[in-house]
């Protein structure tokens, strides 16, 4: 059974019952009001004029009814007319027998000294015998007999009831207030009907077509939340899982993507030196190099061909354990500017070499202690200086230089060059692992790109940072920060096990 189906029912179920509580409440006041039962079965009937005495008193009716036919006279007889008035006081009712002349006898039930008056005129036709007055807020049923007595004077009999007037308000009102209570239950169960299908049915329906759009593999679509109740929680609730979702779905595609992209990459870089090697063997092989000196630059290209292979796969080996976080990191707390300086004494002899100008300038005051991994650290320090090396294609004299600046919480090593520069749309990119400014993917004037992916993957491991500044044309600097330990840490020997 649908919630829209069991609403209604309740909703009707709770109408029928407060529409039975009304009805019960309203018979009870009412036998209050009028006495007995019998009045209030009696308000159903069209019935004070039809049956408006007792079946006793009508009995009784009856009996004087014949009288008045037969020996009209004893109708003046009044200690018969009261010994009837006797029986009559236990049904509630009153007799009242009159002549053209005076009035023979009247009940003192009612003690109503304007009844005579209120009567109705004599009618010897009998056409209505059963009626209903009333004087001011009283209101009596009668029945009545008109005869004539021997004399020939005109005389009635009535058996008058006296009726409570809450009864016949009672008996008047109440369809209408049952009408009308029916009427505004209506209208509420339908009012309430329309807001609870619209505060609960429509919202779950809306939580129903999403999930079918999400079973389709649709994501793309937004859900709102109408509303603070918990089907609105409920919503919002649906829809950042549909967000997580979308988020996975869309990071998945990337994963299948990257995977493409770096097998694709790995094989091309690949293929490149095994072809150079294959056609130089054959060259031998051929006896293309038939003296001494082309056979010694030949295995020359094999060798650095087979050299560079071998780097790259060492790279791709280490980026890839770096990439899974199987490779571990062995901290130790080392003071930077020792690091920078031991470094620097190993690069300075190539760069020298190379007819590169070196500076270094340290601008931090005393120690400066991190908690590093020595020889990754000492990796990235090379792939950035094997960059700059690498990409300083400039006219002038070409210029290298380190500096370290440390704040209490930081400590910044820049590496800058004055080569040929990064352009801007480039910059954000070259930590990527393949990325390469030229997507030619020449092995003369470029690596395979993944230099700066392991830099970066080296510095967050140790929580730090590493970003690049450039100016095209004018030159590089990559920056790194990392932590800094205070005296404190230093001083209990604890080395900061960063996890990563
Ligand atoms: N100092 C620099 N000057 C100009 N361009 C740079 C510099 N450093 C990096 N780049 C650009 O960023 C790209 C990515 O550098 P990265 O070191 O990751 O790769 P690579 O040097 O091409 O290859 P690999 O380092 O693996 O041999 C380079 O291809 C180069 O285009
Ligand atoms: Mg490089």
């Amino acid at each position: 059974m649908s919630i829209r189906i069991k609403m209604l029912l309740s909703f009707t179920g709770m109408v029928v019952i407060s529409l039975l509580f009304v009805l019960f409440t309203a018979s009870l006041y009412t036998i209050a009001a009028t006495g007995d039962l019998q009045s209030f079965r009696d308000i159903y009937k069209v019935h004070y004029q039809v049956n408006p005495l007792t079946d006793q008193g009508e009995a009784i009716f009856q009996e004087l009814k014949y009288t008045a036919k037969n020996s009209p006279d004893d109708l003046q007889d009044v200690v018969l007319l009261r010994e009837y008035d006797m029986k009559l006081r236990v049904e509630k009712s009153g007799l009242f027998v009159r002549r053209e002349s005076h009035q023979i006898f009247e009940s003192l039930t009612f003690n109503q000294p304007e009844l005579g008056r209120a009567l109705p005129p004599y009618d010897l036709n009998n056409n209505q015998i059963r009626s209903t007055f009333n004087i001011s807020e009283r209101f009596y049923a009668y029945a009545k007999f008109d005869f004539t007595f021997s004399d020939g004077e005109r005389g009635s009999v009535f058996v008058i009831r006296e009726r409570s007037p809450v009864a016949e308000l009672t008996r008047k009102l109440l369809p209408v207030m049952s009408l009308l209570l029916i009427g505004v239950l209506i209208v509420t169960n339908l009012l309430l009907y329309r807001w609870i299908t619209r505060s609960f049915i429509k919202p779950l329906n809306q939580l129903k077509d999403s999930a079918e759009r999400i079973k389709e593999g649709n994501l793309a679509f937004q859900l709102k939340r109408n509303s603070n109740d918990e089907v609105g929680q409920l919503s919002e609730a649906f829809e950042s899982m549909r967000n997580q979702l979308q988020r996975s779905n869309e990071l998945r595609k990337l994963d299948e993507q990257n995977r493409k992209e770096l097998i694709s990459n790995i094989s091309h870089d690949l293929r490149t030196p095994i072809t150079n090697i294959k056609g130089y063997i054959e060259g031998i092989r051929d006896g293309v190099a038939n003296t001494p000196e082309k056979m010694e630059s030949y295995v020359n290209i094999i060798h650095a061909k087979a050299v560079s292979m071998d780097k790259l796969v060492d790279e791709l080996f280490l980026y890839s354990k770096l990439d899974l976080n199987q490779e571990p990191f062995l901290f130790k707390t080392v003071d930077i500017v020792d690091f920078l300086e031991d470094s620097i004494e190993e690069l300075r002899y190539d760069m020298e070499g190379k007819g590169v100008v070196f500076g270094w300038f340290n601008h931090a005051a005393g120690p400066v202690m991190a908690s590093v991994d020595l020889d990754k650290l000492q990796r990235t320090v090379v792939n950035i200086v094997d960059n700059a090396l690498k990409y300083m294609e400039t006219d002038g004299q070409r210029r290298f230089g380190i500096t370290l600046d440390a704040d209490s919480e930081w400590i910044t090593m820049a590496f800058m060059d004055n080569g040929k520069g990064i352009p801007e749309e480039a910059l954000p990119h070259i930590f990527e692992r393949f990325y390469r400014t030229e997507p030619s993917r020449n092995s003369a004037t470029g690596g395979s790109g993944l230099g700066l992916a392991i830099a970066r993957q080296i510095i967050d491991g140790h929580g730090g940072l590493i970003w690049a500044e450039s100016e095209k044309g004018a030159g590089t600097t990559i920056f790194i920060q990392l932590k800094r330990l205070t005296e404190e840490e230093v001083r209990h020997g604890e080395s900061q096990h960063i996890d990563h």
